[in-house]
Formats: structure tokens, sequence, C-alpha cells
């Protein structure tokens, strides 16, 4: 039995460096559409009683995304390989994890449903928003954590200069950014945030002694910025220095980047689970690759 990656359309360049480093095959494919917009997927490779890993990230259009994911495993399936991995940098509808009002769905349970309806035996997954999703898998899931490569490169800024500190941009954050500023030996505050609606948020207190100095602050995803923009005036109001960010998905929906580039932000650390198109000034981005292709292999 050898590994063998198909890719969807989302994150080729990840497929493919992800091929390269476990030295598996990436399998020909052709994904289209009809004249309708429904997909069309056909895997042109022997896939019987192989290992198979489909990648694919489910960002925006998630509903597209996610809907060619579920169509390649199908595809796979019938070729009866031995088993199908669905390595996803980017699950969709994660931040759904729980329900806030009646009459709301649970969408981060739903998409682990169908995609063991689909025929996944597995999934591969970076960042989930919330440990609390890793419940709603009922087979096997792996829950790759980025926090370690964000260690490694503010590792590297606090050996220049001692005076940083963390801050978490909400309680939720709190436990990731806590095992942060230990492993950086620097101190943590926390602020607290209140979600007024879907995409606006308000920031209330700020716990902790931040002002002369450097801020790292670390989320799961950039999404509209928001909270991003929110914290950031609200920590220079406390005159802090300069402000370093580090998140895992730079998903950048809306005026994300624009908003960006105001804010009194030094640097944008994110990850390639989403392909950028673009390259910007305050934006680097380093690799998930090391991190899933210990997985794979
Ligand atoms: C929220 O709980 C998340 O951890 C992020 O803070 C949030 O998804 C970022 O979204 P936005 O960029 O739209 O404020």
């Amino acid at each position: 039995m050898s590994n063998i990656i198909i890719s969807g359309s989302t994150n080729p360049t990840l497929a493919r460096q992800l091929a390269r480093q476990t030295k598996s095959p990436l399998a020909p494919t052709e994904i289209t559409k009809f004249p309708d917009n429904e997909t069309y997927v056909n895997i042109k490779q022997d896939l019987h009683s192989q290992n198979v890993f489909i990648v694919q990230s489910c960002s925006n259009p998630a509903n597209e995304s996610l809907m060619e994911l579920l169509i390649l495993i199908d595809a796979a399936k019938r070729l009866q390989p031995k088993k199908i991995t669905a390595i996803i940098p980017f699950y969709p509808y994660r931040r759904q994890e729980k329900k806030v009002k009646s009459g709301e769905s649970v969408t981060a349970e739903l998409v682990a449903r169908l995609l063991k309806a689909a025929g996944a035996n597995k999934v591969i997954a970076v960042e989930l928003h919330t440990e609390k999703v890793e419940a709603f898998f009922d087979f096997p899931l792996v829950h790759i954590r980025t926090l370690p490569l964000l260690i490694e490169h503010f590792g590297k800024k606090i050996d220049q200069a001692r005076d940083f500190i963390v801050v978490a941009p909400d309680h939720g954050s709190a436990d990731e950014s806590s095992t942060l500023a230990s492993a950086l030996g620097i101190p943590l505050a926390v602020i607290d945030k209140t979600r007024i609606s879907f995409n606006t948020v308000e920031i209330e207190k700020l716990t902790g002694e931040v002002a002369g100095k450097n801020v790292i602050i670390i989320d799961d995803e950039i999404s509209t910025g928001g909270t991003l923009c929110k914290v950031t005036a609200a920590l220079k109001k406390h005159n802090v220095k300069d402000i370093y960010v580090g998140v895992t998905h730079g998903v950048f929906a809306d005026q994300a980047i624009a908003k960006i580039n105001r804010a009194p932000i030094k640097e944008v650390v994110i990850t390639d689970t989403i392909p950028q198109t673009k390259k910007y000034k305050k934006i680097k981005v380093l690799s998930v690759v090391g991190l899933i292709s210990k997985e794979i292999k």
C-alpha cells in the first residue's frame, strides 16, 4: 500500500508541496463545472487498496469548496482505496460549534457528519477554532496545532528585545496565549471582548500592564479584521510600542487587508492553510507543510 495525494482546486500549491515532502504521487484529476454549475470530478488514477489523502482548504467560497471535497471523497471511494483521509487545512463552518439561539444549526458538527457520510475514514485539520469541535468526530481526527510555528517565529524576535508581552484578544484564546507567553518567557495580558453581532465586537477591559511594551497577539484567524482592529486600537490607547500578530488562517474577508494596512500593526504572520493570491508588505506566511507531512508519513 502506498500513499497517493489528490488535490482539490482550492490549495494546489500546498498539495504539491505535501506530495513532494512525503514523496507521494499526486493523482491526476479533472475538476470542472457542468453548464448549470454543478461540480464534475474525475480521478484519473487507480486507487485500489491505496492510502489516499485528499487536500482541500474549504475557505471562501466555503460551500463550493466543501461540496467539491465531498464529491472528491465519493469519487475516490468508488475506486476502492484502502483508506481515505481528508486533509482540511481550513475546516469550514467551524466557528458555529454551538447554538447561541434556538433555531440555529451546529454547522461544525454537520460538516463532520457530511465528511463521514461521503466516505472519509479520517480527517486531518488545522486549528479548529476550539477543541470542542473535536467531539463532533466519531471517526479518527488529527487536530494539528500551529502554536509551535508561532513560538519559533516570535522566539526570534524575543531574542532581539525583551520588552514583549502576549495579549490574548479574548478569553477563548487565553489558554493558547498563556502557553505562548510561558514558552517565550514573557508576561500575559487578557482582553474582555463581547461579540455584539456575527461580525461586530466590543472591547470591555484589559487585564495586565502593557504600557511601553511590544505586544504579540495570537488568534486562530483573521476574517473581517474587526476583532484585530478593535484590539489594536484599544492597545494603542494603553501606549504599547509595536504590535505583532500571529494567526493560523488568513481568511481576509470583506475589507480585512485594507483595515490591517491602516491599523497600528507592525507585522501579521499567517500560515498557508489558505492560499493568498497577493503578497502584502505587513503579512508574512509560515508553512504548515512540515506539520501535515508528519501526519501523512
Ligand atoms: C473568534 O472567536 C475568533 O477567534 C476570531 O477572533 C474571529 O473569528 C476573527 O474574526 P474577525 O476578523 O471577523 O473579527
